[in-house]
C-alpha cells in the first residue's frame, strides 16, 4: 500500500520523507490555508521534496472553469495530480482532462455509487473520506470494503486512496482490505511508527550493553 502524507506543512513532509516512508502528498484548500502560504509556492516546494504524486485541488465549481484550471495545475509540475470534487461538474472535468493524460484524484467521496462513477469517468485516484463518515456515525471502513469489491468486479484501474484517516486502525484496516493507498496526517504517521515496547526494548538493550566488558 502506498503511503501519502496529508498535509501542506513542508517541515512535516520533510521529516517523514527523510525517514523514507512517503510515496506522495495530498493537500486540500483547508490544509493550504492552515500553512499560511501562497498556494503555488507551497505546492512547488512540496514537489521538490517528494518525487511522487502530489494532489493539488481545483476550486472552480463548473466544468468550463474547472477544465482550464486542471490544465493550469498540471503544468506546475509533472507529478501534480489534480484533485477534483465528486460533483456532476467534477465528473465532466475528470472525463475531459483524463483523456489528455492529466492525472486526477476525485475527492469528497462518501458512497460506493460515487466511487463507481468516478472510476467510470477515468479518475486516477478516488478518495473516500472515512473519518468524516465515522463523525456522522456511519462506518467509514465499511465503504472502503464496498469499493474494493466493486472495483475488483470490473477491473477498474482507478486507485483507491483512503482519506480522512484519523487513527492507526483506519490505516491497518485499509491495508487489510487491499486499498492501493492511504493518505495519513503527520500525527497519525508518528503513531504508526512508534510502539512503547520498542522504546522500552531499546532502552533495556542499551542499559545491558553498558554492562558488557569493553
Ligand atoms: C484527503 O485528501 C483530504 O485532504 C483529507 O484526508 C481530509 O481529512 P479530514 O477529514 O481529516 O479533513
Amino acid at each position: 500500500m502506498k503511503i501519502f502524507i496529508d498535509t501542506a506543512e513542508v517541515k512535516a513532509i520533510r521529516e517523514y520523507a527523510d525517514i523514507g516512508i512517503v510515496d506522495g502528498v495530498t493537500t486540500n484548500p483547508s490544509l493550504i490555508a492552515q500553512s499560511g502560504r501562497k498556494f503555488e509556492d507551497v505546492v512547488k516546494e512540496i514537489c521538490q521534496i517528494v518525487d511522487g504524486p502530489i494532489s493539488a485541488e481545483a476550486i472552480s465549481t463548473v466544468a468550463e472553469e474547472m477544465i482550464p484550471e486542471a490544465y493550469r495545475l498540471a503544468e506546475i509540475h509533472r507529478n501534480i495530480v489534480v484533485k477534483i470534487p465528486m460533483t456532476a461538474e467534477g465528473l465532466k472535468t475528470v472525463k475531459a482532462v483524463s483523456a489528455s493524460g492529466i492525472k486526477t484524484n476525485v475527492t469528497l467521496v462518501f458512497s460506493a455509487s460515487q466511487a463507481l462513477l468516478a472510476a467510470k469517468a477515468g479518475a486516477t485516484y478516488v478518495s473516500p473520506f472515512v473519518g468524516r463518515l465515522d463523525d456522522i456515525s456511519q462506518e467509514g471502513m465499511g465503504l472502503i470494503q464496498e469499493i474494493v469489491d466493486i472495483y475488483a468486479n470490473y477491473q477498474f484501474e482507478t486507485q483507491l486512496l483512503v482519506a480522512s484517516i484519523r487513527n492507526p486502525l483506519h490505516f491497518v484496516d485499509a491495508a487489510r482490505m487491499g486499498a492501493h493507498a492511504a493518505t495519513v496526517p503527520p500525527a497519525v504517521l508518528g503513531q504508526l511508527l512508534r510502539h512503547p515496547l520498542t522504546d522500552l526494548g531499546v532502552e533495556k538493550f542499551l542499559k545491558d550493553w553498558a554492562t558488557v566488558p569493553k
